[in-house]
């Protein structure tokens, strides 16, 4: 009698409502039905196996919709936008029960992989593109149950040498457009996928495409502005080629502190980006007090002090929500104990990054050659971090800034990703 009202719940509704009381009431209904499946006839526990696994699929399904949706939500920048194509690769590959997924896009040169990951990480996946093509040809979910027995499957010769069991891919679409595709694939001893899959990877997708469209929107945006950026900091360069290199370096330090405290791979490339941008309102300083070589007078010093500002107005109309960039560069010449400028914060009111970005900034002008001093050694520029541990800085930033920079294993990338839009050009931007 319970079998039956199960079974009719099921039937009658045809598809599942995605209301969350809803999913949460037919969880336990769905391991009833796998117990139940076991006793009956093979035909009938066929079809039941089977509209179990899309009960579970369309729960899996909605349950990753809901999540994306509140990722997009959250979306402020072009880091955020690379987080979320790698939250919809992971969704993937969890709904689909599967072991790699990958992420391609139609773009002017032809159809790219942007991202792939496996079930533990974020590797690189190798994937047919003849198979990829085939979905943006036809705009069809194509699936192939047995890879190695798919007469269709001949062409693609990269999925038979990789021992892949079984491919699903479904398109993703922006309007009636075909902008990609999102491919799953299991290994030889994993499961094969079925049409229900397929249906289910179908209505992620239409998740997926969501992200798609606004991370791309977000990355134009971004490169708009990145190129804004270069050009302002090429005519830095220009004005004081001595001390090129100094903002690309305080963006590798700054990422690698960031590394050391475990910071999100979004939130380390953020780093580094603020790292590279910390001193770009010194393009509204005057030459004359900005390289100025005799002692400045306290008028002239408040002038360049500006450039902190400065920095943060001419970032903020680039990205005007973005507070954690534009807090960090307002704020890179506080100190904790509150004699910084431009604000006098002190200690826990300091922003985070602001606090990493002075360390960096700093141990980078005492280390490397200046008009008007000798480079410090490393280990001197150490020291003398730890004695102002406290005063100029956070003291519980001092040794992971100095493990970040002697630990050769804490590498010089994002996440173990290329970076974005990397400003890779040198700087000369004089630290004051
Ligand atoms: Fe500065």
């Amino acid at each position: 009698m319970r079998f039956c009202k199960q079974i009719g719940r099921i039937a009658c509704s045809g598809r599942i409502a995605f209301g969350a009381n809803r999913v949460h009431v037919i969880a336990e209904p769905i391991q009833e039905l796998k117990d139940i499946s076991k006793t009956l006839p093979s035909a009938i526990s066929t079809r039941l196996n089977a509209l179990t696994r899309q009960l579970e699929g369309e729960r899996g399904a909605f349950n990753a919709l809901s999540f994306i949706g509140n990722k997009l939500s959250g979306v402020r920048d072009v880091f955020d936008a690379t987080a979320l194509l790698e939250a919809v690769l992971k969704e993937a590959v969890v709904l689909m029960q599967g072991d790699r997924a990958a992420l391609a896009l139609v773009e002017k040169m032809g159809l790219r992989v942007v991202a792939s990951r496996s079930r533990e990480n974020d590797a690189d996946v190798t994937v047919s593109h003849t198979f990829l093509e085939r979905v943006v040809n036809t705009g069809q979910a194509l699936v192939s149950t047995n890879v190695q027995e798919d007469p269709n499957m001949d062409s693609s010769a990269s999925i038979l040498a990789l021992e892949i069991r079984s491919v699903l891919a479904v398109p993703l679409r922006s309007r009636d457009e075909v902008i990609g595709v999102l491919y799953v694939d299991t290994l030889f001893h994993h499961r094969m996928f079925s049409d229900i899959d397929a249906a289910v990877l179908a209505t992620f997708a239409t998740q997926a495409s969501v992200a798609v469209v606004l991370a791309r929107s977000v990355q134009q945006d971004h490169e708009r502005n990145v190129a804004f950026i270069k050009t302002m900091l090429t005519t830095l360069d220009a004005r004081d080629p001595y001390t090129a290199g100094h903002s690309n370096r305080v963006g590798d330090y700054t990422l690698k502190l960031s590394k050391v405290l475990g910071w999100k791979a979004a939130d380390q490339e953020r780093a580094l980006f603020t790292g590279w941008v910390h001193d770009i309102g010194k393009i509204g300083i005057r030459d004359e007090f900005l390289f100025k070589k005799e002692p400045l007078t306290i008028g002239e010093r408040e002038i360049i002090e500006e450039h902190s500002v400065i920095g943060e107005r001419i970032l903020t109309t680039m990205m005007p929500e973005n507070q954690v960039i534009l807090g960090a560069v307002r704020h890179h010449h506080e100190r904790w104990d509150g004699r910084g400028y431009p604000d006098k914060l002190e200690g826990e009111s300091i922003p985070m990054l602001a606090r990493m970005i002075a360390l960096a900034d700093t141990f980078d002008a005492m280390t490397t050659a200046r008009p008007y001093s000798t480079p410090k050694t490393w280990e001197n520029g150490f020291e003398i971090l730890r004695l102002e541990a406290g005063k100029q800085f956070a003291s519980d930033l001092i040794e992971p800034f100095v493990q970040a920079l002697s630990d050769e294993n804490v590498g010089s990338s994002v996440g173990g990703q290329v970076m974005l839009s990397p400003l890779n050009q040198t700087q000369n931007l004089e630290v004051v």
